[in-house]
């Protein structure tokens, strides 16, 4: 695929300050798109800003907003902010997400509603706020989901009730947006390498080697795995597949069961 089609494209990150969706930032930046990231720790955007920078060819732009997505007006100001700089937005990711490894009974009514609120409430937000910016035709939305989506998990009731969500929203909304030319996929990552997700599921050796052991291709996945899908679903090659919910998992998707006992820790 031809990556140079993304050169000069205007992208926003939401949760771009690490992990994966930093990861995605940076492909579009090595791309030659201009990106604009936001996350609540302005100490993390900046950091990730100079790492961005440190790729990027003359020209690019990278900005770097502070913003909880959990607070719409927030979110909403540091789209309208890109897009004052930018223009119109081409790649809208939302990726903004946490997590904790707790049974339903070890989780306060609050507990449950934080990650509700950051990963569905806040994908919402993100995606409502944003559309206003999009580029109509053309603008291609991504959100980022995980496997317990569909996979029901033990002590993940609220990762796995909200990326359900998360991925409903994906669909609803490319079924009423779609007429304007807007495109929204859901990328389902598995356990990608190197992340605070992953090391959030599987804190010790023993658990990050059954993890390892579980996924069907018997590899955790890289942060390239995760955004040379992003890179193709915003792609003229992808420009009729809209609605979609595609696992990037290494297969773990089709494996039930899965033990994260060893996530419980400090509680
Ligand atoms: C039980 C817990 C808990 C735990 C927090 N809470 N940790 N309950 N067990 N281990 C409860 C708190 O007691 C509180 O409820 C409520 O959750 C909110 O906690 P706060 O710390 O006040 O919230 P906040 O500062 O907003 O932080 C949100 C967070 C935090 C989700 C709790 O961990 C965070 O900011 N995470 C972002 C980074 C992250 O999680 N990255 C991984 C994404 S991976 P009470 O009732 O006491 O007020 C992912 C899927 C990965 O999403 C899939 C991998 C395969
Ligand atoms: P990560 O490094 O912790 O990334 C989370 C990002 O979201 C950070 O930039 C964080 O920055 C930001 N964020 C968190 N809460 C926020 C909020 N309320 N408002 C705005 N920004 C917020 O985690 P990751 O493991 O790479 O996960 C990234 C995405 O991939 C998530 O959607 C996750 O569910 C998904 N995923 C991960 C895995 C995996 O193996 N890691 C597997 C499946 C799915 P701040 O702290 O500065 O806000």
């Amino acid at each position: 695929m031809n990556n140079h089609q993304h050169q000069g494209k205007h992208v926003f990150v939401a949760g771009g300050s690490s992990g994966i969706n930093l990861g995605i930032a940076k492909a579009f930046v090595l791309a030659g798109a201009h990106v604009a990231i936001a996350s609540r720790s302005a100490d993390r955007v900046a950091a990730a800003v100079s790492e961005l920078m440190s790729v990027a060819s003359e020209g690019v732009r990278v900005l770097g907003f502070s913003a909880d997505v959990r607070d719409a007006e927030a979110i909403g100001k540091a789209l309208a902010d890109a897009h004052a700089v930018l223009g119109d937005i081409d790649v809208l990711v939302s990726g903004a997400a946490g997590n904790f490894v707790a049974p339903a009974l070890g989780m306060s009514p609050n507990g449950f509603a934080t990650v509700v609120d950051i990963d569905l409430k806040g994908t919402f937000n993100v995606m409502r706020q944003a559309h206003v910016y999009l580029r109509k035709p053309g603008a291609s939305l991504i959100s980022i989901s995980a496997s317990q989506s569909y996979t029901p998990t033990k002590y993940q009731a609220h990762v796995c009730a909200a990326k359900a969500g998360v991925d409903m929203l994906t669909r609803v909304l490319a079924l009423e947006w779609g007429e304007q030319g807007i495109r929204i996929n859901s990328i389902v990552p598995g356990p990608i390498g190197d992340t605070e997700g992953i090391r959030r599921l599987a804190p010790t050796p023993e658990a990050m080697q059954r993890m390892n052991d579980t996924v069907p291709l018997k590899r955790l996945g890289k942060l390239t795995d995760v955004s040379d899908m992003a890179l193709f679903l915003c792609s003229a090659q992808a420009s009729y597949v809209t609605g979609a919910v595609i696992p990037v998992d290494g297969g773990i998707s089709l494996v039930g069961g899965r033990d994260l006992s060893a996530g419980l820790v400090g509680r």
